[in-house]
């Protein structure tokens, strides 16, 4: 619902978004609401594709809206792709908006909590404060309650107060979710040990996986997918996992595309080495009796 408010409240018909192939389905559908016309998709992380998408896009903008106003162009990434475990190049992204002209989003549901100074997000990890100009957050992840939430400027802020149905037209937090997020903030605010246990895991279980022999693609965060192909060998992989204590779950196609299925495992900060080391002998048993690794 914020990644709906964020763009289908700025964007309209006349305006015009360019937009990762492998966005948030709730990016997409957000798009979809805005029922912006001109759609510039570009290939997954990919610099030189998307600026010639901002080419056209710029080429296109200078046909004034029916109001006569110029169009709106929005440039709207993952800051870390909830699949894939990989990152938005934001400084160059950041870079070719300010060249071209256009606004940016950033959709940092996995990087807050997780990247950047005690957990600060994608815009702290790559020193990008004040450059971004949307940034939509989930407090389901990190925070470990429910809702979610745009920052930017205060101008900004202030007109989707007034303006954003999804906002205008829904309740608030409600009290338990807000003390709970509260709390949240206020442990990765007073250290950064929860962050840092959860790199720890993170590289632990990443070296161990590579080790034996599984792909777990590009992943540069917690989120590691163990790549496996087929869908019928991701569902019976995270059911024999199951098996054994261990809830991974499959993803699979249309959440990914088909043959690309994986089972996706992301450590926590509350994950002990035991319970690490039984997740991965798990993986081990059943990688070598399905034939994955050797
Ligand atoms: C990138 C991204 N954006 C948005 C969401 C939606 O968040 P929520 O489940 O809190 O609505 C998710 C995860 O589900 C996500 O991975």
């Amino acid at each position: 619902m914020a990644n709906c408010a964020a763009i289908s409240t700025i964007i309209g018909k006349e305006d015009i978004v360019v937009s990762d192939e492998l966005n948030h389905a709730s990016i997409i559908d957000a798009i979809r609401l805005s029922q912006v016309k001109n759609k510039f998709i570009y290939k997954h992380l990919d610099i030189s594709d998307l600026e010639s998408k901002i080419k056209e896009a710029t080429k296109l903008s200078k046909t004034p809206k029916s109001d006569g106003s110029t169009p709106r162009i929005l440039i709207v990434t993952d800051g870390v792709f909830s699949m894939d475990g990989d990152l938005a190049p934001l400084p160059e992204i950041v870079w070719l908006a300010k060249e071209y002209g256009a606004l940016t989003m950033v959709d940092d549901a996995h990087g807050e909590g997780v990247l950047g100074e005690g957990g600060r997000g994608i815009v702290d990890h790559y020193g990008l404060h004040g450059h971004v100009d949307i940034e939509v957050g989930t407090l389901s992840k990190a925070f470990s309650v429910i809702g979610g939430f745009i920052t930017g400027r205060k101008t900004l802020i202030d007109y989707y107060k007034k303006n954003a149905r999804q906002y205008l037209f829904s309740n608030a937090l409600t009290i338990p979710d807000t003390a709970a997020l509260d709390e949240a903030v206020k442990i990765l605010e007073e250290s950064d040990e929860l962050v840092k246990k959860l790199w720890e895991n993170t590289n632990y279980i990443k070296d161990r996986f590579k080790n034996l022999g599984f792909n777990t693609g590009n992943s540069k965060t917690p989120i590691t997918p163990v790549m496996l192909g087929s869908e019928d060998v991701a569902r019976d992989f995270s059911t024999k996992l199951f098996e054994l204590n261990v809830f991974a779950t499959p993803i699979v196609y249309p959440m990914v595309a088909k043959d690309a299925a994986r089972v996706r495992v992301i450590p926590s900060a509350a994950h002990s080495r035991e319970d690490l080391n039984l997740g991965i002998s798990a993986f081990e048993k059943i990688g070598k009796e399905m034939g994955i690794i050797k």
